[in-house]
């Protein structure tokens, strides 16, 4: 007996996403299945190319088959990946073409946002993602620097489009609000002028297609960034913190604001976690240790990790090459790699599950 394209879609419905929480089938994941003999082929579409599941649902899905079928002999997964857009009305209106935008803020300063913010976008770009950086940080735009642009570049403009070009780099596109400003001005902020210049980096920039639009937020939860953080459509915001009891205090007022305003936390980083003594490899909990998770827990989001304190990781923000760039094979780039992969699960995750609202919304209403 032949093996049929049926029996083995029948097989791939038996393996669930472990995120998503449903089968491949159901979630319209399986893209094309090929029989040739005792051969079998089947592309898998993934909801972003950062999956941390990639790799068991490729094992989940030569398992199942070769259990399903017994006659199989060989199976060759090709995992693809598309990711879903945020539903936003707003966002669709002044940034098409991009799918969602993640807020990177904090409560207290100095916790390592901007950093976060560049490695989390050069990671994500690197697993194949395409990814844009805002640097919203109206006090102290800096992620310029971190990505090794030492001049305020010329903006130009694309002739079709009449649109700002972001500037590329390590793989991710990239706008600043220090590109606005003048180095030796001091710029007083109030919150349209904030807002304002916010809006024309949405309206006035060529993004393209863009999977994973991030903004990398001034620190703090007062006027300005509320203001900020209602001016963009926002998918949803990480809430960067270290171990201390101040760092958490502040991270809470955080999550409270974007609460506040309907955005959906995607998780806690705790960033500056420990520290690995790299003579001996003994771990030093210089801030504590726990009080991300714990805070997470506390506020029902996910935890997406920590990042230990390295010296290399400081290097790469001061001479602008980003640890996942520069030593990508370093434990700690693999440890934000890990993270970043943890953050686009929970925006698929937010994301099929606000879809699947408005389906419901949808079925009621007829
Ligand atoms: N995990 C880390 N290990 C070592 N140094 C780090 C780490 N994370 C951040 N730093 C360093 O700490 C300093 C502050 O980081 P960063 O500028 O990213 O913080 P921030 O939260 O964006 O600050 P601000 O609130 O001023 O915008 C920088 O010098 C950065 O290189
Ligand atoms: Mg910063």
């Amino acid at each position: 007996m032949s093996i049929t394209k049926e029996q083995v879609i029948s097989a791939l419905s038996k393996v669930d996403d472990p995120d998503l929480h449903k089968d491949l089938v159901t979630l319209n994941m399986v893209k094309e299945v090929a029989v040739e003999g005792s051969n079998v082929k089947a592309t898998i579409e993934l909801t972003t190319p950062a999956c941390p599941m990639k790799d068991k649902i490729e094992e989940d899905c030569i398992t199942a088959i070769k259990n399903e079928i017994p006659s199989v002999e060989n199976v060759e997964i090709n995992m693809t990946a598309s990711v879903p857009g945020h539903l936003n009305n707003q966002k669709d209106a002044i940034l098409p073409g991009v799918k969602n935008t993640i807020a990177v803020a904090s409560g207290k300063g100095g916790v390592g946002k901007s950093t976060v913010a560049v490695n989390l976008a050069v990671a994500l770009a690197k697993l194949g993602a395409k990814v844009g950086l805002i640097d919203a940080d109206i006090y102290g735009p800096s992620i310029p620097l971190m990505l090794g642009i030492n001049e305020k570049p010329k903006v130009y403009q694309d002739t079709a489009t009449q649109k700002m070009v972001p500037l590329e780099n390590f793989g991710i596109k990239l706008m600043s609000i220090g590109f606005l400003i003048d180095d030796n001005q001091p710029v007083i902020w109030r919150g349209p002028m904030a807002s304002g210049a916010l809006k024309q980096f949405m309206s006035d920039v060529n993004w393209g297609e863009l999977d994973y639009l991030i903004y990398d937020m001034p620190p703090g939860t007062g006027d300005i960034q509320l203001t900020l953080v209602q001016t963009i459509p926002l998918t949803g915001a990480v809430i960067v913190t270290t171990p201390q009891d101040v760092s958490l205090i502040d991270a809470r007022k955080g999550l409270k604001m974007f609460e506040r305003v309907n955005v959906p936390v995607f998780g806690i980083i705790e960033n500056m976690s420990y520290f690995i003594a790299p003579d001996t490899g003994k771990r030093y909990d210089i801030f504590g240790h726990g009080g991300g998770e714990n805070l997470a827990k506390e506020l029902e989001v996910a935890f997406l990790g920590g990042i230990p304190i390295d010296p290399r990781i400081r290097e790469g923000g001061d001479k602008g090459k980003p640890i996942v760039f520069d030593l990508p094979d370093s434990d700690n780039s693999k440890v934000i790699s890990e993270i970043s992969k943890n953050l686009a699960a929970q925006v698929s995750i937010n994301n099929i599950n606000s879809s699947q609202q408005k389906v419901e919304i949808d079925l009621g209403d007829n």
